[in-house]
Order: structure tokens, then sequence, then C-alpha cells
């Protein structure tokens, strides 16, 4: 029998969360794997952040609480409304640990953020998964029919990564009213600024009624804050309470909380930007199209191509054009959409890439 300590029994089977490329392989020249933001911060987001680094030597705010008040005004929340976390990630996984656990179910729609499932393994509940629909988007009617008596959670992402397709205010609606109000919905917004769909509602909005529905928001995408680590929460005060009861102290650094604080100023800056990814999206969107590959309603800052069998012969020959992608092995690809000359390249790759005989192509 080995002495040495052994991780949980759970947690052996799960492949632990990563960008897919071999830690010393050369990044490529157009980097569309992570759903990264292609803009850097601003000057004065860099300023404010270098400005905090000064009092490195002191904690930050015990809950992030300047950001908490800021973030509450431009919401129109009170305080005790918001948390923040060490990306949205962190989060989820408060969550998820603080609802379910040992004999408990978490459902979620599959696929999706591939985090969800680490997470709930991590907490020692059972992740329990209902199919999309053919056009890959979140299946309503899979999800109510899955939930039983020991559902605790339900984490729905929308629009849905990797897949791109959001869930209209209706079907969200309908989904909300047909779980139990003893089960947490966690509506993980983290592509929220992307969406153009005019009935994709603000989930923050319009369930900021609801006792059991929890928002979550992230500075990773649009806010351009990704190697920072911030995310935030809008809920009823009773679930940002079971949040905070296994949340690490001081969850976000100083020049963090002071990186957010100065991006969310910025919001002229934060649309500008916003509306050139989804301009990038869109011509992607067209261009793949026009190739004949299957893209759907993408409403966030990647395109899913569902390949298939094919999946990994494109990711390859992406790679070989320069251009990483995250490849999801017999499903699809998902391609985050940057500036102009990384559509251009996507285009480029893609093109060649169809035009292969289909027996090269990986294709059955
Ligand atoms: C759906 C979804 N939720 C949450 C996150 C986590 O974002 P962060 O922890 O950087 O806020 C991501 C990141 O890719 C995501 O795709």
């Amino acid at each position: 029998m080995s002495t040495q300590p052994r991780p949980r029994e759970a947690l052996l089977g799960l492949t632990p969360y990563g960008s897919g490329r071999p830690a010393d392989a050369a990044l490529p020249r157009h980097r569309l794997s992570s759903n990264e933001s292609p803009f850097a911060p601003s000057p004065a987001v860099v300023e404010a952040a270098q400005r905090a680094a000064r009092d490195a030597h002191r904690y930050p705010a015990l809950v992030g609480e300047p950001l908490i008040e800021l973030l509450a005004a431009r919401h129109g929340r009170r305080r005790d409304e918001i948390a923040v976390g060490s990306g949205s990630v962190a989060l989820i996984e408060q969550f998820v640990r603080a609802y379910a656990g040992p004999g408990d179910e978490v459902l979620m729609p599959w696929r999706s953020y591939e985090v969800y499932p680490l997470v709930i393994a991590g907490a020692g509940a059972q992740a329990v998964t209902a199919p999309l629909t053919a056009a890959q988007g979140v299946d309503v009617d899979a999800l109510a029919a899955r939930v039983t008596p020991r559902t605790r959670v339900l984490l729905l992402c929308n629009p849905n990564n990797p897949t791109g397709e959001a869930l209209g205010a209706a079907a969200l609606d309908a989904l909300i009213e047909r779980v139990p109000p003893s089960v947490l919905v966690v509506l993980d917004e983290a592509y929220r600024e992307f969406v153009t769909r005019a009935d994709v509602p603000d989930g923050a909005e319009r369930y900021r009624d609801r006792p059991n529905v929890a928002v979550l928001r992230t500075f990773s995408k649009a806010y351009s804050l990704a190697g920072l680590r911030v995310g935030w929460c809008a809920a009823p005060p009773a679930l940002i309470d079971g949040l905070r009861r296994v949340a690490p102290p001081f969850p976000v650094s100083a020049p963090a909380l002071a990186a957010a604080a100065a991006a969310l100023a910025e919001t002229e800056l934060l649309a500008q930007r916003t509306a050139a990814v989804v301009a990038e999206r869109e011509r992607m969107r067209r261009g793949l199209g026009e190739l004949g590959l299957p893209v759907g309603d993408p409403q966030a800052n990647f395109v899913w191509l569902p390949v298939a069998a094919a999946a990994a012969d494109f990711a390859a020959a992406f790679l070989a054009a320069g251009v990483g992608v995250r490849l999801f092995p017999g499903e699809g690809v998902r391609i985050t959409v940057g500036q102009a000359d990384d559509s251009t390249a996507v285009l480029r790759a893609a093109a060649a890439w169809c035009e292969r005989p289909q027996r090269q192509r990986g294709e059955r």
C-alpha cells in the first residue's frame, strides 16, 4: 500500500484545467484559445494598479469594499448584494462549495465551461448534465427534466462557453420558473458585454428580485483584466452571505481592486473596444459561414465550429498557420475573436483548410 498522500478518489479521474498547449510550446502569433481581450489595459488602469502596488506590504480591503461600493452604485444595488472574488471562477467555486456537498447534485448543460465539472468534484458533489440542443444551445426542457430532490445548484452560462449560443429572456424565465426555489441558480454572464441579440437579458437586472438567482460577471473579458483576476456577483443578501462563508480573506489584491475600479470608469473605452470585437466577430461569422463551416449565432467574444471528427485536424492546421485555437477533441474548435489581423489570419487558415480534399481533413 502506498504511504504517500493521495487526493480524494473523485478527483483522480479529472483532467486539470489547461489551455491544451504544451507548457514548453512556442506561443502562436495569433493567441485565440482563451477568450482573452486583444486589447491591453489602458495607461490609466495600469497606473492605478502600479500606485496600489506601492502599499503592497499592507493587506488589501477585507472583502474588496471599495470595488463593491462602485459596483453597487453603478448597478443600483445595495452593498450587501455584491461580492467580488479572484476571478469569477473563484465565485463559482465558492457557490458550489457553499451550497452542495457529498450526496448533492449540481446540474448543468453540457458542453459548457470546462471548469464546472472540476469545481463540482472539488466540492464532493455529483455533476448531472443535460445535452445541448441540435443548434448547440442550452436545452431548457432537458435541464428541467433532470432536476431531482437532490439538486442543489444549477450552473448556467449565458452566452454558453464554448458554443456562444445564448438563451433569450423568455427561455431563461421559463427555466428559472421550472427550477424549485430551493435550487440556487448561478447565472454565469462572463460574456454579457458582447451580446447583441436584443432578446437576451441582462440577468443582473432582470432577476434582481429572485431569491434563488445569483449573477456572475468578470473583468477578465471585455474589461481586459484577465491577468489581474477580478470577478463579481450580484445576488440577494442571503446568497452573498452563503458565498462569503467559504470565501478566503482578502480575495482580491489591492492592485487588482484599483485596476478594476479604474477600468469601470472608462465607459467609453469599454464601449469602443466591445464594439470592435463584435464587429470582428460578425466578420468571422460571415466569412466562416461563406466557407460552408457550421457557425451558429455567436453572442460572446468567440466563434464555435462543431466540426466533430475533423476538430483535431482543423486545430493542427490552424496552429501550423500561426493561429492557436481551443480544441475540443471529437466535438469542435473554439476561436476567440481578436483584432482585424487575427480575423484575417483565421479566415485565411479556414479557407486553406476547406480547400483541402476531405480525406486529408480528418473527416470520415
Ligand atoms: C463561462 C465562464 N465563466 C467564468 C470564467 C472565468 O473567468 P474569470 O475567472 O477570469 O473571471 C470564464 C473564463 O473563461 C468563462 O468562460
